[in-house]
């Protein structure tokens, strides 16, 4: 059975992007795949009165279960009102790779999609979007679309020249095909390991740091087209303490390198409007839970590890919002 958005409470990007160019912030966009991961991204983003994104990967969309997921998107809305009456969110599609997915997601309640066509050429990029986008649309649906390719978790070359975005692009393909945002390579990529240590300097307490991000790419975008939203994929941090916490407790997650904070939060005071973050949520999930283990081998009780898992997701996500995204007490201004 079909089922719009707008039935659920939930809203498109459209005024989020809006109120997020003007008022020089981002807003974060969480992946989520279970109850513990929603209950955090709402409760987090309750408490810190900032406007969210909940992300949903076709991978994802499959371990919940599209049926279920309609209703847990509806369940958050509600739950929302209880927490922060004020406050909305978009369900997203990361990462979509087909048009029948974008339909599909659309069909049962999302309130935007990205369609991923980086990996086509340019001509069929602009052809794939331009479809998504006219159904999209047509239901007051808000579609990403990508210039650039990302590195993998799974590639061995993180970032190199060629995948960047190439600004001479931008414009025709924003105006080709409609799109209300687009996803821009500058540096960024997915996973906990986005730079190689040999690619890293040492700062002077001897912590590696990455290459700056390209923000000339960005701004030679923002110049080529003006107050358009931007994303940035690939967003994690990759904190230090939950590498830490995983590798202590019997963890083995080596030459973790995220992007400093510092510059996500210059990122999110340009054109940057969305940044994606998931390699933290999990990061910060997998610390607790190997440490509750490694603290008492006998516990089994479910709540005894997702719980205190989730708890720290929150705390995670209030701090992000607060000092990453800056996106932390704008909800009022956005939906007051
Ligand atoms: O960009 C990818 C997201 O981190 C989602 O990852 O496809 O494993 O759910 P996933
Ligand atoms: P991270 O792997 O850096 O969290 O990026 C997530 C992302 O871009 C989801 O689309
Ligand atoms: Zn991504």
């Amino acid at each position: 059975m079909k089922v719009s958005y707008k039935d659920l409470g939930l809203v498109n990007t459209k005024e989020m992007f809006r109120q997020a160019f003007i008022g020089k912030f981002a807003i974060p966009a969480y992946n989520f795949n279970n109850m513990e991961q929603l209950q955090a991204i709402v409760s987090g983003c309750a408490e810190s009165d900032s406007p969210f994104i909940l992300q949903v990967s076709s991978g994802a969309r499959k371990y919940a279960n599209q049926t279920l997921l309609r209703y847990m998107a509806q369940g958050a809305s509600e739950l929302l009102k209880e927490l922060n009456p004020h406050l909305k969110f978009a369900l997203h599609l990361d990462h979509g790779d087909t048009l029948e997915l974008c339909k599909s997601c659309i069909d049962t309640g999302f309130s935007s999609v990205m369609i991923d066509g980086s990996h086509h050429s340019f001509k069929d990029n602009v052809e794939l979007t331009k479809k998504v986008v006219q159904y999209a649309h047509d239901h007051d649906v808000t579609v990403e679309g990508e210039l650039g390719v990302l590195a993998g978790i799974e590639d061995d070359v993180v970032a190199a020249h060629s995948t960047y975005t190439r600004p001479e692009e931008v414009e025709e393909f924003v105006k080709k095909t409609g799109v209300d945002s687009l996803a821009i390579s500058i540096g960024t990529s997915h996973g906990a390991n986005k730079f190689k240590p040999a690619q890293c300097t040492k700062g002077p307490d001897g912590t590696l740091l990455p290459p700056p991000l390209r923000f000339d790419i960005l701004e030679e975008v923002e110049k080529r087209i003006p107050g358009f939203p931007i994303v940035l994929h690939g967003a994690s941090s990759v904190v230090a303490k939950y590498v830490d916490m995983i590798n202590s407790s019997g963890g083995k997650i080596e030459n973790a390198i995220g992007i400093p904070e510092e510059q996500l939060r210059k990122a999110a005071r340009s054109a940057v409007c969305k940044i994606n973050i998931d390699s933290d949520g999990r990061l910060a999930l997998t610390a607790i839970i190997r440490k509750v283990f490694k603290d008492n081998p006998k516990e089994f009780d479910p709540r005894k590890y997702l719980g205190p898992a989730r708890d720290e997701l929150k705390a995670m996500i209030v701090a992000k919002n607060n000092n990453v995204l800056g996106s932390a007490g704008k909800g009022k201004i956005i939906f007051g």
